[in-house]
């Protein structure tokens, strides 16, 4: 249960609020919601469970695991790089994550201030651009945001958060029910469903499959070896298929609940769909200037994301100091801070994308446009794979069913996967939509 609870805390954060909402609008709806919830079930689940399992024979930091499960198998030890990949993976993210948690705390601030108490479409734009516009205030706050996740990570202290997500996560679930019944009433509803459920795939693009396999890889926290580090605390008896089933449903649910509360909002209020990453932001602050109590129940609401974020952080800070810690043999405190300004100095990129710098564009666009890319839509694809190859055909037989107990239809389905559907279809999926990318 507590591991459960570890990886739904990694698992839920920003991805499933912010992240997939607004993707599934650039994308245009049905046919990418379908193609991502393929990708869970059919890529992101046998990966998830091939990430724990390793993690839980290697019992070390993702680098150190891949090393000893290679030399295990009688293959070779390079396979350390692939976990070098991952915790260089998890630091890129974490540089723009930061940036959105840091939205997501001042925007607590904005809501409790009264600004949006009977804001129009418009209003809440200005705001929005007033903020964005500033990197004095998106930097600020991008400080504080990193600056708590560093602090947990130094001291320790992940243990007293994972548990307070046993709260933080299912109350969070319930204001999204709320908002839920709030959505239904603006008479939008059908609307934003249809978007979200009617699959047009003429309008598929391979860019927007590549896309939806990516946003699954970063909503379920794969393809980088956080699961990975996590796994490495799991007890043998733990069951990883149950496991893993339990965190893809919940984060599952909880992204495709956000996308129910938010896209009849945009039809609502003739918003822009394809708004890009604010959206979330520009929606929710609407919504809740709209409602009686919207001041208080929005605060909280922002509060609960602020929480799910900063538990994501920590994931995401965590395999990158557990290398440090173990190879260079630092100090928790050290390796915290270490990585943690790292990661904070490269989310300054990220930062001006949308004001000093946002007309400075090369290859995707913005620097977060290409860091946003080259980690969703490449390293964790890639990562995938490799970690799909390593459980599938590097480990042998008799390690893999004796991690996922026994040889039964389960185990069988899930080696039929990882050998064959998953390498080959991030490989099929990437190369197309690579092929086929104009990068400029
Ligand atoms: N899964 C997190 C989210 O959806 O917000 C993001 C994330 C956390 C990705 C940790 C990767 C990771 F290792």
């Amino acid at each position: 249960m507590a591991f459960v609870l570890a990886v739904t805390g990694s698992a839920v954060g920003l991805g499933n609020l912010w992240k997939f909402p607004y993707t599934t609008g650039q994308y245009g709806g049905g046919a990418f919601v379908l193609v991502y919830l393929g990708c869970v079930i059919l890529i992101g689940m046998p990966v998830m469970m091939s990430e724990i399992l390793i993690g839980r024979r290697g019992r070390r930091n993702p680098v150190a695991t891949m090393a000893l499960l290679g030399a295990e198998e009688g293959k070779s030890t390079n396979w350390s790089w692939l976990g070098a990949i991952g915790v260089i993976a998890g630091v890129l993210i974490l540089s723009y994550y930061s940036v959105y948690g840091g939205y997501t705390v001042a925007y607590i601030v904005k809501i409790l201030s009264g600004v949006f108490s009977n804001a129009k479409a418009t209003d809440v734009i200005a705001v929005r651009d007033a903020f964005e516009g500033s990197w004095v205030s998106v930097g600020l706050f991008h400080t504080i945001f990193m600056g708590l996740s560093i602090f947990v990570v130094a001291r320790g202290v992940e243990g007293g958060l994972e548990r307070a997500n046993k709260f933080m996560v299912p109350t969070l679930f319930l204001l999204l029910i709320i908002l839920l019944g709030y959505s239904m009433n603006t008479g939008h509803f059908a609307e934003g469903l249809a978007f979200m459920f009617t699959p047009d795939f003429s309008k598929l693009t391979w860019e927007a499959v590549l896309a939806a396999m990516g946003q699954a890889f970063f909503s379920l926290s794969i393809g980088m070896g956080a699961v990975m580090a996590y796994g490495a605390y799991l007890p043998e008896e733990t069951s990883i298929t149950t496991s893993a089933a339990a965190v893809a449903v919940a984060d599952t649910t909880i992204a495709i609940t956000a996308g129910m509360v938010i896209f009849p909002l945009v039809f609502a209020n003739g918003l822009d769909i394809g708004a890009g990453p604010s959206l979330l932001f520009i929606t929710l602050p609407l919504a809740f200037g709209q409602m009686t109590g919207g001041t208080i129940f929005g605060a909280l609401f922002f509060v609960l994301l602020s929480f799910a974020a900063w538990t994501s952080a920590i994931s995401l800070l965590e395999s990158a100091v557990a290398w440090v810690v173990e190879k260079y043999k630092r100090s928790r405190a050290e390796a915290a801070t270490l990585i943690g300004v790292t990661c904070w100095a490269i989310g300054l990129g990220t930062v001006l994308s949308f004001n000093v710098l946002k007309d400075f564009r090369f290859l995707r666009g913005t620097i977060y446009d290409n860091i946003d890319f080259l980690t969703i839509n490449v390293m964790l694809p890639l990562g995938g794979l490799f970690i799909a190859i390593f459980a599938g055909w590097v480990m042998s037989r008799n390690s893999t069913a004796e991690e996922l107990g026994g040889a039964g239809t389960s185990y069988r389905l899930w080696r039929l996967l990882v050998r064959f559907a998953a390498p080959t279809g991030i490989l099929f999926i990437f190369l197309k939509a690579i092929g086929l990318l104009k990068l400029s």
